[in-house]
């Protein structure tokens, strides 16, 4: 168990991938500070769950969006565990709309709290990690950031920053031994999906796993296997990277090539 006697903050980890990389982050070792927004019933599931596996984890509500909900959810962690080892920014949320129907308001909810959260998270977060010898800094993105989905532009401009702020936090936070890095996933099933009229088509995921070279969508529980690695000895040489792992969903030419490959 690796991350034993380490102490793991998962941003939105009560449900969908942050739950699954919570319980990951348990099974090898780690104690949580499991963060929720909205549903306290699904986070306190997600921290039974650590304890019935022999961790400690504690419940904290904060708005990641706002700087109060970060100093408060420091503030417990710190309190409940003396200090942060590791930070998972996977917390995210979204005006899902065409570009010519997005709003101001819209762009700001979405911006802080899928990018501006992940740079003033790191900046209070760092100072403790330093003084226990360093960390792990791991932030969840989206192939939106690169690639053009729909209703999807105030988030996968988020993405990108989000992407630009793991490279930046990456080279300045090396000294204190502070390892950075993003992982990006292609289509998981999850209730962020009800949000988006495309994905509440019913055969979507089907066609979506048809399409996929690796033959199946991406499970809660492959994005969380990528964290823990990022969060292992083994990654150390890895810093400033956003890892796709989309089970090849991204590479083919759909729509521009057929099947031959031809145009
Ligand atoms: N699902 C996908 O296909 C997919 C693909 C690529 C990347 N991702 C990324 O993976 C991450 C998790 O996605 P998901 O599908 O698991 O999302 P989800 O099911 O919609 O869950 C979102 C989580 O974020 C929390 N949250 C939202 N706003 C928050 C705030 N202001 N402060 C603190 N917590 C907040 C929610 O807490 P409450 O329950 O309290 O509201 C919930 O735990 C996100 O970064 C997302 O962009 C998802």
């Amino acid at each position: 168990m690796f991350l034993q006697h380490k102490v793991a903050v998962v941003t939105g980890s009560g449900r969908g991938i942050g739950r699954a990389i919570a319980l990951r982050l348990a099974a090898d070792g780690a104690d949580l500070v499991v963060n929720f927004f909205r549903n306290r019933a699904p986070a306190e599931a997600t921290a039974a769950e650590a304890q019935a596996r022999g961790r400690r984890a504690v419940v904290v509500k904060a708005d990641v969006g706002t700087p109060e909900g970060i100093e408060a959810l420091f503030a417990e962690a710190e309190k409940a565990f003396g200090g942060v080892d590791i930070l998972i920014n996977n917390a995210a949320s979204g005006y899902n709309r065409p570009v010519m129907e997005q709003k101001i308001k819209g762009w700001d909810w979405t911006m802080n709290i899928n990018a501006r959260a992940a740079l003033f998270c790191a900046q209070r977060a760092a100072p403790g990690m330093a003084a226990r010898g360093g960390g792990h800094i791991v932030s969840v993105s989206s192939p939106g950031s690169f690639r053009v989905l729909p209703d999807y532009v105030v988030v996968g401009a988020s993405k990108a920053a989000l992407e630009a702020v793991t490279r930046y936090l990456a080279v300045e936070l090396a000294p204190q031994n502070i390892v950075v890095n993003a992982v990006s996933p292609g289509i998981v099933a999850t209730d962020a999906l009800k949000h988006f009229a495309t994905m509440r088509q019913a055969d979507v995921l089907d066609k979506i796993a048809a399409g996929t070279p690796a033959g199946r969508v991406v499970t809660p529980e492959d994005v969380a296997g990528v964290v823990a690695f990022l969060c292992s000895p083994a990654a150390d040489m890895i810093r400033g990277q956003t890892i796709l792992m989309d089970g090849g969903a991204t590479l083919p030419l759909t729509g521009v090539l057929n099947e031959s490959g031809r145009a």
